[in-house]
């Protein structure tokens, strides 16, 4: 679909049943190819970049099926190691292909994947982990070819906690000789996710969720059907939409325990939740409250829910105070506010950190997303109030 119309002014109100999650379905995606053989996935979530990641495996000789809501990937065929450039510049997080090349194929080469509009995601803590396992690394006009003889399972200690990082090494890893042990390690469900698929595909992994994940190499691995666990950030957004419109809203297949610092910012700006396993309901006040946000590596307050609170808090009574401590470009969004028809005031202050960048928002209207879904948010909501 080329575009959305969004005609705002009502309450988004109702019951939706949410997707599997992007960010647990393209490293899990990627990790396929470990196993050389055939691997069935379940509520993948239909979207942009998981058809990317089938084009990738495709072009490097696996073969991809969708039948009815399963996915099969077949990677024995899997004979090329090089991501295609064009493919890479386009995802990011095609990246994550090397750790899994490199832990079977012990080859990958790929080309830097770029800045894009949320920063300059470097890859060095990446590269480092695979330098650790004893990977050499020669990089030509920014082309990084990557091989080894065979991995020896190592320490690996991250500068910072970085998810793509984590998941890397974890794939490079986990057919290693030997034990490795990455200390600092993201704690994300999604590398929870990760590490349970891995060990039903006969990995043994633990520790993911924590703070140190260790990894007992094993020579080989077998067929898998799993699945994806469920999207913490569109369980999110969806509960924004209904807190930026007073709609209440119930929402199923979701996990709540993914989602307890999304849960508590919204219980501050007075919205009522309802939480059971499985399923959360909200219900919403006529006028929020404004908070102040610090996004977090996890268990903090995600970052790519930031831009999505920042348009629901700009109808909330008072000012809200948000940090961003992950990504220096995140705050992009909210330049286009004219373009909205709103009056956007907040101030800016940059810190020492370059990670970290602070905002005040003050009390109005602004637009633009997480991609689109913060500025949903804020159309639905201008709508709202003009017909008011
Ligand atoms: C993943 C998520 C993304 C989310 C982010 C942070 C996927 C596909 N994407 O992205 O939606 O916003 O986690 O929760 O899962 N960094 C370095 N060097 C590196 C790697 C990262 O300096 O080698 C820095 C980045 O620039 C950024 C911070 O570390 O400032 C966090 O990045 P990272 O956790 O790696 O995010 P991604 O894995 O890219």
């Amino acid at each position: 679909m080329a575009q959305y119309i969004i005609k705002g002014g009502k309450r988004a109100e109702g019951e939706v049943t949410i997707s599997g999650s992007k960010n647990a379905a393209l490293p899990i995606i990627a990790a396929s190819i470990l196993n050389a053989g055939k691997t069935t996935l379940y509520n993948v979530p239909n979207i942009h970049d998981t058809q990317m990641m089938f084009e990738i495996l495709k072009k490097l000789g696996g073969k991809v099926t969708k039948k009815n809501n399963k996915i099969i990937i077949e990677t024995n065929q899997i004979n090329k190691y090089e991501i295609p450039e064009d493919l890479m510049r386009q995802m990011r997080s095609s990246v994550i292909l090397a750790g899994a090349l490199l832990g079977k194929r012990r080859t990958a080469t790929f080309s830097y994947p770029g800045g894009c509009d949320i920063g300059t995601r470097p890859i060095d803590l990446h590269l480092k982990a695979f330098e650790k396992l004893g990977i050499n690394i020669e990089q030509n006009y920014g082309k990084i070819a990557c091989s080894c003889d065979k991995i020896i399972g190592k320490k690996i200690d991250l500068d910072f906690p970085s998810v793509g990082a984590t998941e890397n090494a974890i794939l490079a890893s986990c057919m290693a000789e030997g034990k490795t042990i990455i200390t600092n390690a993201a704690r994300e469900p999604e590398i929870v996710d990760l590490q349970n698929f891995l060990n039903k595909m006969g990995a043994k992994i633990k520790g993911a969720g924590a703070n140190t994940i260790e990894i007992e190499g094993v020579k080989t691995l077998k067929d898998v059907s799993y699945n994806i666990m469920p999207d913490r950030i569109e369980t999110g957004t969806f509960l924004c939409i209904a807190a930026a419109t007073n709609g209440n809203m119930i929402l199923k297949d979701v996990d709540t325990e993914h989602i307890t610092p999304i849960i508590h910012k919204l219980e501050e700006t007075g919205c009522k939740l309802n939480i059971e396993k499985r399923k959360i309901e909200i219900q919403t006040p006529k006028k929020l409250k404004a908070i102040d946000i610090k996004t977090m590596p996890y268990p903090g307050f995600p970052t790519d829910m930031q831009s999505i609170f920042v348009s629901m808090l700009t109808i909330a009574k008072g000012t809200s105070v948000v940090v961003e401590n992950i990504f220096e470009n995140r705050y992009k969004f909210t330049r286009r506010t004219s373009k909205n028809g709103s009056k956007n005031k907040y101030r800016r202050k940059n810190s020492n950190n370059k990670r970290c960048t602070k905002a005040i928002w003050h009390k109005c209207k602004s637009n633009r997303p997480k991609r689109g879904s913060s500025f949903s948010i804020s159309r639905n909501y201008g709508k709202r109030n003009n017909n008011n």
